[in-house]
């Protein structure tokens, strides 16, 4: 079931979202759906606060950068994936333990349709998270994907990538939007 998408400036992606106490069906349900709405939209990433649940809980799929799933383990488990299994990826109450460097890339959001921007992001990150199944992995990240879950742990905290820039362009980019929705 395919989703409908909060656009930016509505209020509800402000909302902090809760973290996930057990990874029931409603969950599982939640993340196929986003999986769904993410792939219909052509998106490489979607937090469940952008349709609406306020919930800690996060889908990529981000195809262009092999090297981002070299080291994925399912550390409690003792389950090691392979490249393949491990794309798309979901990540329940994701928490980013290690950061390190800083890159600038443009980034866009299914929220803010049709607007691009450059933000500054940390190029190599170490996120623990639960996977739909509820296990518990660590995942190292770099580059587009390392970028992505920074921006989709963001979305789940009430921010948007709009938020870091000037001022002066938030104002432009609001007062776009408005002509558009009037339009
Ligand atoms: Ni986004």
């Amino acid at each position: 079931m395919i989703l409908p998408i909060l656009r930016y400036p509505d209020r509800r992606l402000r909302i902090v979202a809760k973290k996930v106490s057990t990874v029931d069906n409603t969950i599982k349900k939640l993340v196929k759906n986003m999986f769904a709405t993410m792939h219909a939209e052509d998106g490489i990433g979607l937090a469940a606060t952008q349709v609406n649940h306020h919930l800690q809980v996060v889908v990529t799929d981000v195809l262009d950068s092999e090297d981002d799933y070299l080291l994925l383990k399912n550390r409690k488990h003792n389950i090691s994936e392979t490249k393949d299994q491990s794309r798309p990826l979901c990540f329940i109450n994701p928490k980013i333990t290690e950061k390190d460097g800083r890159e600038t890339h443009i980034e866009g959001c299914l929220s803010v349709p049709g607007f691009q921007a450059e933000v500054s992001r940390f190029n190599h990150i170490m996120v623990q998270a639960l996977n739909e199944k509820g296990e518990t992995f660590t995942l190292q990240a770099t580059g587009l994907l390392a970028i992505c879950i920074q921006h989709e742990i963001d979305h789940l905290n009430g921010i948007l990538f709009v938020d870091y820039l000037s001022k002066l362009k938030q104002k432009r980019l609001l007062e776009k939007t408005k002509k558009a929705a009037k339009a």
